[in-house]
Formats: structure tokens, sequence, C-alpha cells
């Protein structure tokens, strides 16, 4: 490999570019789990695959990739969220790069465990062996793996006992119903520190509005502490759960309405009809995918955090969870969203992903999701 990439390995960077390797001739036809060396020495172990731009750092050390290997590295990403943070039944249990375990993403909710795997090579010869030691390190009674972003070929599987879908998991005094079976690994538990402060926030009577509210993660916290909400998402069946949600906390039917549609009309709408809410959040999926739409995500985040302003008379929580889209660029991005509505606002705060999705110094690009919290000066 050439002198930076080494560098940035020595630096605890856990991805290098293909093109940073010198003996391209020497990477194999299909992935697969090559040597680096640096002037002829041995630097890492690592996994390729052709179709990716990047190759993903598995160790420095030059040992065996067995069940040793990943049940070390599962125990010390355990022993992180439950001793460090002091997490408790559910948690992001593995965050691929973050943990030093690329390609893989689990989540536990109590004793059901959710995988996104991106790694056919992973899932062949060694998917077992990760199995074995979840169950072996914990209380969970099932794993369900589907493939995760980029993760073609991956086949859903289920391990344990093999009916379990659902579970109820607790965030502070909130309770939801977890599907594994819904969006990405069933619950965005990246939001679960933003969620939990957004209650302090909310006055008994407010009028909310969760826009892409999804099973209703933020709707929960707000009813909770008193609040009316309305929840918009284009996904009818995550409203189903919204409501069951609402339900399970016992929150009156009159205290809420989920609305299905598309959030940029729907808001439209209330704008028109003259409708304002005390607090609105907008947690919308990743506008901008890849780096090439950018101009067009950055667009969609300007509309519908202008028609976000223009909605609320005290608050506004605004999301990203785009990669491409940075800290610096998304607060501008916002700044100038309530320019053109005309609005002053205060920056409250700007908070990031759940520490259980760890941002390692050598892996900035770990760091994804946004969430800055507003408030408009009067
Ligand atoms: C990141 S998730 C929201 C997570 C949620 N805030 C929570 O805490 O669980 C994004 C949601 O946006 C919804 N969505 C995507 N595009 C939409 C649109 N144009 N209008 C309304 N909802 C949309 C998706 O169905 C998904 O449920």
């Amino acid at each position: 490999m050439d002198k930076r990439a080494y560098n940035s390995i020595q630096n605890f960077s856990k991805i290098i570019y293909t093109k940073a390797v010198v003996n391209k001739e020497d990477l194999p036809k299909k992935e697969e789990i090559v040597i680096l060396t640096y002037k002829g020495k041995f630097v890492a172990k690592a996994l390729y695959n052709p179709n990716s731009v990047i190759i993903k750092i598995l160790t420095t050390k030059n040992e065996d990739i067995d069940y040793d290997f990943f049940y070390k590295r599962i125990l010390n990403a355990k022993l992180y969220r439950e001793e460090i943070l002091n997490y408790k039944n559910t948690y992001r249990w593995i965050y691929a790069e973050g943990d030093e375990l690329p390609t893989i993403i689990f989540d536990k909710y109590n004793e059901l465990g959710a995988m996104q795997l991106m790694s056919k090579l992973i899932e062949k010869k060694y998917l077992n062996e990760i199995i074995e030691a979840l169950f072996e390190l914990s209380d969970l009674e099932t794993i369900y793996v589907k493939k995760g972003k980029k993760g073609e070929k991956i086949k859903d599987k289920i391990f344990g006992n093999k009916k379990k879908f659902e579970t109820v998991i607790q965030e502070g005094e909130a309770k939801f119903k977890v599907n594994v079976k819904g969006h990405k690994t069933g619950f965005f538990l990246d939001q679960r520190e933003n969620r939990l402060y957004l209650e302090r926030f909310i006055k008994e009577g407010d009028r909310v509005l969760d826009v892409c509210c999804y099973t209703g993660g933020f709707s929960v916290h707000a009813a909770i502490r008193g609040a009316e909400v309305v929840g918009v998402d284009l996904s009818k069946k995550a409203l189903k759960t919204a409501e069951e949600n609402m339900e399970l906390n016992n929150i009156p039917k009159d205290k809420y309405e989920f609305i299905e549609g598309n959030a940029f009309k729907i808001m439209e709408e209330f704008i028109e009809d003259g409708e304002r809410f005390d607090v609105v959040i907008l947690d919308p999926p990743a506008f901008a995918q890849t780096e090439k739409n950018l101009k067009n995500a950055l667009r969609a985040y300007s509309s519908l955090n202008y028609l976000g302003i223009r909605l609320t008379n005290r608050m506004l929580i605004t999301c990203s969870c785009s990669h491409h889209v940075d800290k610096e660029l998304f607060k501008k991005t916002v700044i100038s969203s309530a320019f053109r509505a005309k609005k002053n606002m205060v920056i409250v705060d700007y908070k990031g992903q759940a520490p259980d999705h760890p941002i390692t110094i050598g892996n900035r690009n770990l760091e994804y999701l946004k969430c800055m919290f507003l408030s408009v000066r009067r």
C-alpha cells in the first residue's frame, strides 16, 4: 500500500481506498480476506470486495480470523455499551467499523436481535461463529439476519426461536413495540438520546407535529409529557405500529392523530389551512444516498425545513441521517431556510447519534446523524 494509507492505518483508520494498494495485480477476483503490506512488512488483514472502492480493515495483528476473533470483538462491543454507557437490555451492539467489525450491524432488543449484513463472504464463512458468540454472550433467544445497504445476495435467516419477531422495549418512561422485520433493523436506536432530550421542551397541552414519524418514536415521548400529537409518514404499516405504541403508553385516543402521506404535501396543506404547532419535529430518511445526489438532497432538506419553520410557533427539532451532508452543511441549510421563512431562531443545541453508534478518532466517517434543536426568537 502507499505511505498515506499506511499512515492512516497507524492512526486507527479502518478503511483504505483500493487505489492505495500498490500491487493491484495481487488482489483477488472475488471477495476475500487479503493481507496488506507496506515495504514488504505485514500491516493488516482486510476484507476486499472487487465491487467496492474501499478495503475494510479487520485486524492490524497477524491473527487468525476465527471464532475467538469475533468473540473478543463482540465482547468488547458489549462491555462498551454496558459498562461505559450503562445501557441495559436494548442497544446497538455492533456498529460495523465503529466496533472493528466491518459490514456488520446488530441491534439487541431485549431477547430479540436484528442483524444487517453487508458481506457475502462474512455470511458464508463466519455467520455461524458470530451468531454463536452473540448467543453465548447474552440472553438473546432469536436473531434475525437480513441484508444491509449494499449487502446484495444475502438471504434473510432466523436463528434460535423462529417465531419471535416482535418485542417491547423501554426508552426512559416510554415503551415501544419493535418488529425486526420493519425498516432497517426495526427501530431507530440512533435517535434514542434525542427522543429523551425532546421531553424537556414539551409542555402540557402543546400541539406537536412529528414529520416522518415512523412508529412514533418522538410522538410517544411528546405525548407522555402531555402533548397532543400529529404524526405524518408514508408507511401505513409504521403508522399502525405508531398507534399501537400510543395505546401501549396509555395515551388517550383523542390526543393523537397519524396521517399517511407525503410530508411535503401535508405540510403545505397545513400552512394553507393556517394550522400551527408549538413544536415541529423533522426526521426524514437520508435524502443524500450518494455524493452524486447531494444537490437534490440539499434542496429537499431546504424545502422540508422551510415548511417546518413556517409551521412552528416555538420549537423546531430537525434531523438529517445523510452521511454526505456534514454537520456544518446541514446547519447552513437549516439556517438559510429560517432566513427564507423570515423567522429569527436560536440554536438551542446540536446533537448527533446515540453513543452506541460509536465514532472513533480514526473513523469520523462513522458520524452521520445530526439533530438540531432550535427555538423561535420572540
Ligand atoms: C428516519 S425514519 C424516522 C424515525 C422516527 N423519527 C423514529 O424516531 O423512530 C424516516 C421515516 O420517514 C418516512 N418517509 C420517507 N419519505 C417520506 C415522505 N416523503 N413523507 C412522509 N414520510 C416519509 C419513512 O417511511 C420513515 O418511517
